[in-house]
């Protein structure tokens, strides 16, 4: 298994957790933002592990972008992660998925990428981005045996969510990693969760900007 990330010692005490429990993990502490050092760990990978099973494109940021004060280099940082980080995680193994005939590459987005929301606009776009992403990726692959999909979470709590007070249907880690899990292994192709967002996916993409205002409104100015 290949860990990146950037906090080595995380990354490390991770490796350690899966190699008591008999498998190999290969540490990569490196920014997901960076295209050539992304394109050498996979090649390191895929040479190490003799080929790739499954990708998983995790690495995402959320925050306050600045921009009711006019500052778009936040936006700009958190673009690059997001989105950017998604294309050098996943691209570097389409050569070796497609040579071996089978593999899945998945990018975790977001249902905020399902639906523009107040005080999320570069959120949101990154992770709209995520989704048109993987679906044309996954077209773009069809016949070859290699599946993209994007998983798709409400709120779950992790450190990310750690300081938000209001988080409907929100549920915990163990459940959001179950659920997929059993996404990955049933090839779906935009998975949404919990199962009541899924429902709402589409009275959400279609309901008017005044309904979405008074739903979800906009976050204090300085979380902006
Ligand atoms: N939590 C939620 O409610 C929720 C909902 C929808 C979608 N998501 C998405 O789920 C994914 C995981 O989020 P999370 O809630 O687990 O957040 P988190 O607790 O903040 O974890 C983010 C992870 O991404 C890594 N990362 C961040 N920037 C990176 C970079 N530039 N290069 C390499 N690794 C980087 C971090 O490791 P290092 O800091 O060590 O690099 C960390 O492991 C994100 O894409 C997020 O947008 C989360």
């Amino acid at each position: 298994m290949g860990l990146c990330a950037r906090r080595t010692e995380l990354l490390t005490e991770l490796a350690r957790e899966i190699e008591a429990r008999g498998a190999r993990a290969i540490v990569y502490a490196v920014d997901v933002v960076d295209t050539p050092e992304m394109a050498k760990a996979a090649a390191d990978f895929v040479e190490k592990a003799a080929g790739v099973d499954l990708v998983i494109a995790n690495a995402g940021i959320a925050i306050p972008t600045g921009i009711l004060a006019g500052n778009s280099e936040p936006i700009g940082r958190l673009l690059r992660v997001n989105l950017v980080g998604v294309t050098n995680t996943l691209v570097p193994f389409v050569p070796t998925m497609v040579a071996q005939r089978s593999g899945v590459l998945a990018a975790v987005a977001s249902a905020a990428g399902h639906r523009a929301l107040p005080g999320r606009a570069a959120y949101g776009a990154s992770k709209a981005g995520v989704i048109e992403f993987t679906s044309a990726l996954r077209m773009e692959l069809y016949g070859t045996g290699v599946h993209a999909m994007a998983l798709c979470p409400g709120f779950v709590h992790t450190p990310m969510t750690a300081g938000l007070s209001k988080m409907p249907f929100v549920i915990d880690l163990d459940t959001a990693v179950t659920l997929m899990s059993r996404a990955i292994v049933r090839r779906r192709r935009t998975f949404t969760f919990p199962w009541q967002l899924r429902l709402m996916r589409p009275i959400l993409r279609n309901a008017p900007e005044w309904l979405i205002r008074r739903i979800a409104p906009p976050p204090r100015p300085e979380e902006r």
